[in-house]
């Protein structure tokens, strides 16, 4: 599946994505700015925030409970934000597109 990141410029980056691997992974992978990812995908930094086309949104498995008590710390926080380490890309999510939010944390 092909994966888009909206970057804070409003630019947008495609990038080849894998099922398996997480999204956060595949920014670092190919080197989408804003996604620092400090914990390395443990679901304990929150610097892999990301907001969801709203069309995708729903589509996504739930989040968590440690997801989403962890996304209560971020700024930018909105109906459609999570955690990229915590969203496993799936064959059927080509086209899935996420905004890099402007603050991260
Ligand atoms: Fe730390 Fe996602 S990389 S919470």
């Amino acid at each position: 599946p092909s994966i888009h990141f909206e970057l804070t410029d409003g630019s947008l980056r495609t990038v080849p994505a894998k099922a398996g691997v997480s999204l956060m992974r595949h920014a670092l992978d190919n080197g989408i700015p804003g996604i620092p990812a400090d914990c390395g995908g443990d679901c304990a930094c929150a610097t892999c925030h990301v907001h969801v086309d709203p069309g995708w949104f729903s589509q996504l498995p739930e989040t968590t409970q440690q997801e989403s008590d962890l996304l209560d710390i971020v700024d930018d926080l909105c109906d459609v934000s999570r955690l990229s380490c915590q969203i496993v890309v799936t064959e059927d999510m080509d086209g899935l597109t996420v905004k890099i939010p402007e603050f991260y944390v």
